[in-house]
């Protein structure tokens, strides 16, 4: 059985995230939704508890899909669990060099990993943790870009989306 894990900030889940672990976990026995500080990226809105809560919440009921936080190296923590294939979603070319980097250099450290893209669906190629936090934090409503579990952690932080309308997803 392959067992791979989807790791990422996850600050916050969005819907293009739900859509990649979705697909992946059709591919593999098992998926572990890793949720880790990114060292390069700022504090975050969210600790890593409540990410995970969010993640654990939207992967109730998907068989094989668990959600998991570590600290250190992705690859260690895949030798603890017995994983050796790394999911990553890719939006559009900017995220490629990134992501290339990252999966050449996992695989510097430890030669038994692997790292499979999955392509964002068209609809969600647009959508960010950035972006989400970014607009929430102005009043826009994020309702149909991210799932119930997020939805609920935003609307506690940042309150009720003000005067301007959902946006329209095609
Ligand atoms: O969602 P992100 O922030 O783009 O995900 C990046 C993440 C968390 C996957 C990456 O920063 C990571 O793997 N961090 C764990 C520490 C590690 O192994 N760093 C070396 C990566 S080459």
């Amino acid at each position: 059985m392959v067992r791979a894990v989807y790791p990422g900030s996850f600050d916050p889940l969005h819907n293009g995230h739900v859509d990649v672990i979705r697909r992946a976990s059709r591919l593999f026995g098992h998926l572990t939704v890793a949720v880790v500080h990114n060292p390069l990226k700022s504090d975050g809105l969210f600790t890593i508890d409540e990410r995970a809560a969010m993640v654990r919440e939207t992967v109730a009921g998907m068989p094989d899909v668990d959600v998991a936080t570590f600290q250190g190296l992705l690859v260690g923590f895949m030798r603890e669990i017995g994983a050796t294939v790394i999911v990553k979603g890719l939006r559009a070319i900017s995220d490629y060099e990134y992501e290339l980097q990252m999966a050449h250099l996992n695989r510097q450290i430890d030669r038994d990993v692997e790292t499979l893209f999955v392509m964002t669906a068209t609809r969600w190629s647009y959508l960010s943790s950035t972006r989400v936090r970014e607009i929430a934090g102005l009043g826009a409503d994020v309702t149909k870009l991210v799932p119930p579990a997020t939805l609920r952690r935003l609307r506690r932080r940042f309150g009720a989306p003000t005067a301007v309308p959902a946006p329209t997803t095609s």
